[in-house]
């Protein structure tokens, strides 16, 4: 594939805010962008040059989306594999349908990284009420019961504490393939989000520390408060999981850091990642600007970090009593406001982010915690 200037349209699969914020970076850069999805007036759609919506089954309309494009990539991993295959054979698609397999499906990403080596917690497969009742014989409780595929912000997850949970647990998958985890009583969780160039150039930004509410992001600590030696092995890791997928654009790997120091990969996203949201407004390149350049064929750009900063996600929760305060947000002179044109608050629901910058990273969490609490302070 020969390197795509400005001036050609980018596909997107997938209408979110991850697809909004690559939208944004790319117009920035003077490309046009389409997004497919089966949503109307979506966070993508909103800032998109063109918004299809159609379903991913729809192959007819899939092929017709990729005939008007350069190259697709996507923002969500839930895109059906014979959606890309049917790209594929008109455009390329970044990441490739390889990398999107693997990855979004847990049991297939787990035994992905116990094959190259990779510290994963003990899982198993289950598909029966039997597997199950064997599988929590074996890892022991907790554990935690996953759909295979399609989960997200803690969707499709159960803890199950003791075995007689196992039956109510199973029943809860309505049929649906799942995996069996240990739970991992972690000190923290980190995440590391990289990208690989058509080229095979490398860059990273780093490790992040994320906390999580409810199975969903909170708030994310850039640079992550852990030891050099953590950070070191957190990255090599991280890149060579770009290798061995191949991957041109960005992957996210988030792990578990034990009690211990013990290092262990949760999941992958082969995709820019909320944990990266703060490269935004923090680092020289954002992940949606890297991304857009790897699918693009061009140079990655510097990943370094300008300032320390924090993130935390606005949830639909925020809005229950009524619209939040922005302007008490804005008063925060080194907070950014970031909000996804989602019509509906829902509970749970990634509405929006805000960025803080500031000397430290401890501060910067600080800060951003403050500007969010001030969203729903009433007079
Ligand atoms: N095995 C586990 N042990 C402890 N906590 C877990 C485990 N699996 C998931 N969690 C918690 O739930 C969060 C979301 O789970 P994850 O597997 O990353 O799914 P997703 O982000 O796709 O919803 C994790 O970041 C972590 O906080
Ligand atoms: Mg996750």
């Amino acid at each position: 594939m020969n390197t795509l200037l400005p001036g050609a349209t980018i596909g997107v699969l997938g209408s979110g805010q991850l697809g909004r914020m690559f939208a944004m970076a790319a117009r920035r850069m003077g490309y046009l962008v389409h997004t497919f999805s089966p949503e109307t007036d979506t966070p993508t759609g909103q800032v998109a040059d063109v918004e299809v919506t159609a379903s991913y089954d729809d192959l007819a309309a899939v092929r017709e989306f990729a005939s008007r494009v350069e190259v697709v990539t996507f923002e969500s991993e839930n895109v059906p594999a014979a959606t890309v295959e049917a790209i594929a054979g008109i455009v390329p698609v970044r990441p490739d349908g390889a990398a999107l397999y693997t990855t979004q499906h847990r049991l297939r990403e787990k035994t992905f990284l116990e094959r190259a080596g990779i510290p994963v917690t003990p899982f198993r497969h289950v598909r029966t009420l039997a597997e199950l009742s064997d599988a929590l014989k074996t890892i022991g409780c907790p554990a935690v019961l996953k759909t295979a595929g399609f989960g997200y912000d803690g969707k499709g997850q159960r803890l199950i504490k003791t075995l007689a949970e196992g039956a109510d647990a199973h029943a809860s998958l309505a049929g649906q393939e799942a995996i069996l985890e240990a739970f991992v009583d972690f000190e923290r969780e980190v995440s590391v989000v990289c990208a690989r160039g058509a080229d095979g150039q490398v860059a990273h930004y780093g490790v992040v520390e994320n906390a999580h509410e409810r199975h969903i992001l909170d708030c994310t600590i850039a640079p992550a408060r852990v030891s050099g030696e953590v950070a070191r092995e957190a990255v090599e890791l991280a890149t060579s999981l770009l290798e061995q997928l191949s991957l041109v654009g960005v992957l996210c790997v988030e792990f578990f850091l034990a009690r211990d120091g013990k290092l262990f990969v949760n999941e992958l996203a082969p995709r820019p990642h909320n944990s990266g949201h703060f490269t935004i407004d923090a680092c020289a390149t954002s992940q949606f600007e890297q991304q857009v350049r790897a699918v693009c064929g061009l140079s990655l750009g510097a990943t370094e970090q300008l300032r320390p900063a924090a993130m935390a996600n606005l949830l639909g929760d925020l809005w229950q009593d009524g619209e939040p305060d922005w302007r008490a947000a804005c008063a925060f002179p080194n907070v950014k406001l970031h909000l996804y044109g989602k019509h509906e608050a829902r509970p749970g629901r990634k509405m929006g982010h805000l960025t803080a910058l500031a000397p430290t990273a401890d501060e910067a969490l600080s800060l951003v915690r403050a500007a969010r609490a001030a969203l729903t302070r009433r007079a």
